[in-house]
C-alpha cells in the first residue's frame, strides 16, 4: 500500500540519532542551547510526519550516557528543555494517540524532569495509542547489554533460569527495548557516519540512512526522503535475491 505521500513501503520502526544541534547554532554564532531548542522543534515536526506516514514506532536518541560529560549548563539546559517540551506537547500527544516511552537509565535524570516524564508517559498510556514515541535518555547500548547480562546472570545464580534457556529472544527481553520491535531504519543526521553506541543489538538487520542535514534543519521533507530511500531497498536478512522471490 502506498501512503498519501507516495511511499510504497513504510518502516514499522524508525530510530534517529539526532545530531548537529551544536553546529547549527555555531554557524549562526548562537549558543548551543539555541540549537537544541530548534532541535526540539524538529522532534515535534518529525513525530507528526512519522505518524502521518504510518510509522508505528519512532525512537529518538536524545541523551547518551556519554552526554553527561558535556558542560553542566548544557546538560541542565537539555533537561529543562525536555521538561518544557513534554509540558507543551502533552495535549498533542494525547490528541494524536501517541504513547510516550523511555529507554535508558531514567533514575539518573534530575528528579523534576523524571517525574514529569513519567507523568506524561502514564497519561499517554492510559489514553491508548496508535504510535509509540520512545526517547532514549541517559542511554548507551553497551551499558544496556552489560545491565542485561548482569540480570540474566543473577537469575541463573538464583536458580530461576537455566543457561540452556539463554537465547536471542531472552536477551532481547532483558534490554531496555523489551517489547519494542527491532528498528527497520536508523537515520543519522549531520554528516557523521557512525553508530555511537545506539541500539547495537537491536540494529542487526536495520537499514541505515545518513544525511548531511543538521538535526534542526531535518524536517518533514527530509524525513520523507529517508522513508523513500528505505522503500527502495531490498532487505535480505542473510538470504539471496533468488530466495526472496520465492
Ligand atoms: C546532538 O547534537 C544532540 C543532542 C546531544 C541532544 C538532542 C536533543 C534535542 C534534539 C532537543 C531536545 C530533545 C527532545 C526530545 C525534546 P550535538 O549537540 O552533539 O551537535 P554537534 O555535534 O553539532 O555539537
Amino acid at each position: 500500500m502506498t501512503t498519501q505521500q507516495g511511499i510504497a513501503r513504510v518502516p514499522r520502526h524508525v530510530a534517529i540519532i539526532m545530531d548537529g544541534n551544536g553546529r547549527w547554532a555555531k554557524k549562526r554564532m548562537w549558543n548551543r542551547l539555541r540549537g537544541h531548542r530548534e532541535g526540539a522543534e524538529s522532534v515535534d515536526i518529525v513525530t507528526e510526519a512519522a505518524r502521518m506516514a504510518g510509522v508505528e514506532y519512532l525512537t529518538l536518541y536524545a541523551f547518551s550516557t556519554e552526554n553527561w560529560n558535556r558542560p553542566a549548563d548544557e546538560v541542565s539546559g537539555l533537561w529543562d528543555l525536555l521538561g518544557d517540551f513534554l509540558e507543551k506537547k502533552k495535549a498533542k500527544l494525547l490528541n494524536n494517540r501517541i504513547r510516550l516511552h523511555f529507554i535508558g537509565h531514567m533514575e539518573h535524570l534530575p528528579e523534576k524532569t523524571r517525574e514529569k516524564a513519567f507523568r506524561v508517559k502514564r497519561e499517554t498510556e492510559e489514553n491508548g495509542w496508535d504510535m509509540t514515541l520512545t526517547l532514549a535518555l541517559s542511554y548507551g547500548s553497551r551499558d544496556e547489554l552489560a545491565y542485561a547480562l548482569r540480570t540474566v546472570a543473577e537469575k541463573v545464580k538464583s536458580g530461576s533460569l537455566r543457561t540452556e534457556e539463554i537465547n536471542e529472544t531472552l536477551i532481547s527481553e532483558h534490554l531496555f527495548t523489551a517489547g519494542l520491535p527491532d528498528p527497520d531504519l536508523i537515520i543519522r543526521t549531520s554528516g557523521e557516519v557512525r553508530v555511537s553506541n545506539f541500539l547495537l543489538w537491536q540494529s542487526a538487520y536495520a537499514e541505515y540512512y545518513f544525511t548531511e542535514v543538521l538535526w534542526p534543519d531535518f524536517r518533514e521533507k527530509e524525513f520523507l526522503d529517508a522513508l523513500r530511500s528505505y522503500a527502495g531497498r531490498t532487505r535480505r536478512f542473510g538470504k539471496t535475491d533468488e530466495q526472496l522471490k520465492d
